[in-house]
C-alpha cells in the first residue's frame, strides 16, 4: 500500500506523528507538505493528495487540517475521491467497509493524537466489503457525470 499524506499549518505536527505511525506499520508514503506553522491554504494540499489518489499513483490519502472539514470538502471535488472527516474509530471502520473511503481527513485541533493514530490504523487495515455497497458507491460516482 502507498499513501499520500498532506496537511496545512494547523495539521503539520499531527501529520509528522502520523508519518512515524506509517513507518512503524511499514506503510510507504509520500509527504506533500506543509512542514511548518507558516499559514498556507488547505485546498492546495487537498488537491495534490486527492489527484494522486484519483490517478492511482497512491492507494489512499490522509489529510490533516484544523478540523478535517475543509480538507474533506476540497478533496471530494476531485472525481473518484470519497473523503470524510472522521472523529472515531467505529466510523473509520465503517467508512471503509461501506463507503470505500479513499481519502481520510483528520482535525488536529479537535482530535487527541492517540485517537488520530487509532483512526489511521482502522482506515488502513479495514477492507471494503463490496457486495451491496459496491453499487451504492458506483451511484456516488454517477453523480459526478450527471
Ligand atoms: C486553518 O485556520 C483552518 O481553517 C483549517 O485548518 C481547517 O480547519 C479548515 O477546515
Amino acid at each position: 500500500m502507498r499513501i499520500a499524506i498532506g496537511a496545512d499549518h494547523a495539521g503539520f505536527q499531527l501529520k509528522d506523528s502520523l508519518k512515524k505511525l506509517l513507518e512503524e506499520m511499514g506503510v510507504a508514503y509520500e509527504d506533500f507538505g506543509a512542514s511548518s506553522a507558516q499559514s498556507v491554504d488547505y485546498p492546495d494540499f487537498a488537491k495534490a493528495v486527492a489527484q494522486g489518489v484519483a490517478a492511482g499513483t497512491f492507494d489512499r490519502g490522509i489529510l490533516v487540517c484544523g478540523t478535517g472539514v475543509g480538507m474533506a470538502i476540497a478533496a471530494n471535488k476531485v472525481p473518484g475521491i470519497r473523503s470524510a472527516a472522521i472523529v472515531d474509530t467505529d466510523t473509520a471502520r465503517l467508512s471503509r467497509e461501506h463507503n470505500d473511503l479513499n481519502v481520510l481527513t483528520l482535525g488536529a485541533r479537535v482530535l487527541p493524537e492517540s485517537r488520530a493514530r487509532e483512526i489511521v490504523k482502522a482506515f488502513l487495515q479495514t477492507p471494503f466489503e463490496g457486495g451491496r455497497h459496491a453499487s451504492r458507491v458506483a451511484k456516488i460516482h454517477d453523480i459526478e457525470g450527471a
